[in-house]
């Protein structure tokens, strides 16, 4: 008639911090900032409160604000001054992404991550070259093996300027071991390596791709990032990042694909990101706009569920303010 097992006894305040499994904590988190060459002052993103595209005469002044919430570790994407077909601006030693870091590197104790992609950097918004006709016939996709060496070239670029880590998200086969041998090739055997091990081919990056300016302009992206509907898959491609050399394995989105998230921590001894992705952050910002959900509340549930699912550190624009308030 009584329980015998009475979880309960738990959940006291005295002893639910002794009995919590998962933390979070301000060094936990990376904090995406945004750099824009074609601004002259830091201009709102309206899809992602809070959140600005600042010119690089601001990018410290923008990481000492995130570092004063206790979040040490950025991760930089960058608007160019013009894109073309090849992302010429992704890899050029004075490119915006570049001078920042140099910058950021130089006047703070940040630690510096970049994100090595061209879709920002192409005027087709793919993150690789893609193959000629591509634009009428949505079945020719991204050149593979010729967008390596211009992602190596742009990781090596990025290494150059001071990053302390670089973080390929383009998706492309053998992006992780063709940019590690071209950071070794220039000495830069001390350089991090984050892989977008699992990228899915997600509705949840909207927001970013007007923040970044990186949509594509024709067709999608579902011939390199993956199929939302694959697990197994997923496991795959860790598996080959990590052979090549990934010495983080991220997971993106975040929320959507704590599965996933769980089965990397399983099988892997690295460490697992996971990246809380604009559409996260826009639908819960929205949802709080109306009224609807406690916007405190739901951030820092999403990151501890998270890092139950196994993320040791987690990409997301929530970083400042929740950092603020733990
Ligand atoms: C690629 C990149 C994207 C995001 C991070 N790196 C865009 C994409 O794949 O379309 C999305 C991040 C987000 O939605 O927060 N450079």
């Amino acid at each position: 008639m009584y329980p015998t097992d009475r979880p309960r006894r738990l959940r006291t305040d005295g002893i639910r911090p002794l009995v919590s499994e998962s933390s979070l904590s301000a060094s936990d988190l990376v904090a995406p900032v945004f750099v824009d060459a074609t601004a002259d002052e830091r201009v709102p993103i309206e899809s992602m409160p809070g959140h600005e595209r600042v010119p690089v005469d601001e990018a410290v002044a923008r990481v000492e604000e995130v570092r004063e919430t206790g979040v040490e570790a950025v991760i930089l994407f960058g608007i160019p001054e013009s894109k073309d077909a090849r992302g010429t601006r992704a890899y050029a030693d004075d490119g915006v992404v570049q001078r920042a870091i140099r910058r950021i590197a130089d006047g703070t104790d940040a630690y510096v991550v970049g994100d090595v992609c061209l879709c920002e950097y192409t005027d087709h918004g793919h993150c690789g070259v893609v193959e000629t006709g591509a634009e009428a016939d949505p079945t020719l996709t991204v050149r593979n093996d010729e967008t390596l060496e211009l992602l190596a070239e742009t990781a090596v670029s990025q290494a150059d300027a001071g990053a302390d880590m670089v973080a390929p998200s383009a998706m492309t086969d053998g992006q992780v071991g063709a940019i590690r041998a071209a950071l070794d090739d220039a000495g830069h055997e001390d350089v991090a390596l984050m892989s977008y091990a699992a990228k899915y081919e997600s509705a949840f990056y909207g927001p970013f791709r007007d923040a970044a300016d990186g949509a594509p302009a024709f067709g999608d992206r579902r011939h390199y990032q993956m199929d939302p509907a694959n697990r197994r898959e997923a496991l795959r491609e860790a598996r080959i990042d990590a052979e090549e050399g990934a010495d983080v394995l991220m997971v993106k989105p975040g929320l959507p694909y704590l599965d996933i998230v769980s089965d990397l921590r399983r099988e892997f001894d690295r460490p697992i990101a996971a990246y809380n992705v604009s559409g996260e952050y826009a639908m819960l910002h929205a949802a709080a706009e109306k009224g609807w959900l406690d916007l405190e509340a739901v951030a820092h549930e999403s990151l501890v569920s998270l890092k139950r699912a196994g993320a040791d550190l987690i990409v997301t624009y929530f970083a400042e303010d929740l950092a603020d308030r733990l």
